[in-house]
């Protein structure tokens, strides 16, 4: 059996091909992405195609053959990118997915997990799977939200089709505030990455905002572990349904801050004041993926130790490709 991973030189492909290669159910693990990477580990099970997806002939090829489709390729920033730079998310994002899902179902791939977001939600204290279609996305994530919604409803378009036209079964993931290892660390990076950033390059610590809105950090090796565990699962689990990836914790930025601190006790942070750092909660409800025995969770201050170590010894932070700059 054969398996693709889109977006495999990101930070949660990375995490999720990682522990594919422990895990003997697939014979061939396909890795895909527009960057390319240190292919130390390919060779054997593990194969990396380099190409763009937003190429539908390219998604055609890359697709066939294959078994199981976990597409994590993907565009992310902080809410100052979004504010600038929205557009680049909603046209490359739609486009790439549309592609990947189409030739996935053209070529009668069994299982397609499409990698959505805590975005696609309206604001408001947790967000349970069930409200994703009430309201509007937030205006702070406006079209990368919309950008990510139109993808479940692609999904949901072929939920409806005649099963001679469409073989493929999906779930539907959404993380909420992913860090760890391999994460874009350049300008325009989200809070943790860019803190992470500062905390090893100064003494002073600017920390964008006041520190009070509440967000849901997950680590990206517990957001692999509970994809995976949804795959095993898959035959139990609805066509087309739809699971929150978050760590079923709330934190504030300034008990983010506090971590940081306790890891560099040495160093000062300093908070901007108000500014508009994005909406005031962002929480996600983890009961149902608990509910199917899929959850994991490594806890804040240890997953953010880790990946600060892994940023400590490693040599370069930068990608080749990214859109912001292409
Ligand atoms: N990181 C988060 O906080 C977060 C939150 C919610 C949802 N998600 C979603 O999870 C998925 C994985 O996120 P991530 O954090 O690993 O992101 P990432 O940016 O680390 O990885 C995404 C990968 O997609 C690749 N990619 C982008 N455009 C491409 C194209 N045209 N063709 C081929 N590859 C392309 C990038 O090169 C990158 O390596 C994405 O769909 C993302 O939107 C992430």
């Amino acid at each position: 059996m054969k398996v693709l991973i889109t977006g495999g030189a990101g930070m949660i492909g990375r995490a999720i091909w990682k522990k594919l290669l422990l895990d003997n159910t697939y014979v061939d693990i396909i890795v895909t992405d527009i960057n390319s990477f240190n292919q130390d580990q390919c060779g054997g099970r593990l194969k990396f195609v380099q190409g763009d997806l937003r190429d539908l002939e390219f998604c055609k090829k890359i697709t066939a053959g294959v078994d199981t489709v976990i597409h994590a390729a993907g565009i992310k920033g902080s809410p100052d990118t979004v504010r600038e730079s929205g557009y680049l998310f909603f046209l490359n994002m739609n486009r790439f997915n549309q592609n990947v899902i189409d030739a996935s179902v053209q070529n009668g791939v069994s299982k397609f997990v499409y990698f959505s977001s805590i975005g696609i939600y309206s604001p408001c204290e947790l967000m349970t799977e069930d409200l994703a279609w009430e309201g509007m996305p937030s205006k702070n994530d406006w079209l990368p939200g919309w950008s990510k919604r139109i993808g479940e409803l692609t999904v949901s378009a072929y939920l409806g089709a005649p099963s001679e036209k469409c073989k493929t079964k999906f779930i539907i993931v959404r993380p909420a505030n992913v860090f760890g290892p391999y994460d874009n660390f350049e300008q325009g990076a989200m809070v943790v990455p860019s803190l992470i950033v500062k905390s090893l390059q100064s003494d002073i610590v600017t920390v964008h905002g006041d520190g009070t809105p509440i967000r849901d950090f997950v680590y990206s090796e517990d957001v692999a572990s509970m994809t995976l565990n949804l795959l095993h699962n898959f035959s139990k689990l609805e066509n087309g349904s739809a699971f929150n990836l978050g760590s079923g914790e709330r934190h504030t930025i300034a008990d983010l801050v506090s971590c940081f601190q306790r890891i560099f006790p040495a160093k000062t942070y300093k908070f901007t004041g108000s500014v508009n750092s994005g909406d005031r909660c962002r929480v996600l409800d983890v009961s149902k993926i608990k509910g199917v025995g899929c959850f994991q969770s490594s806890g804040l201050h240890s997953a953010l130790a880790a990946t600060i170590s892994w940023a400590t010894n490693e040599k370069s932070l930068g990608r080749d490709y990214n859109v912001f700059r292409s």
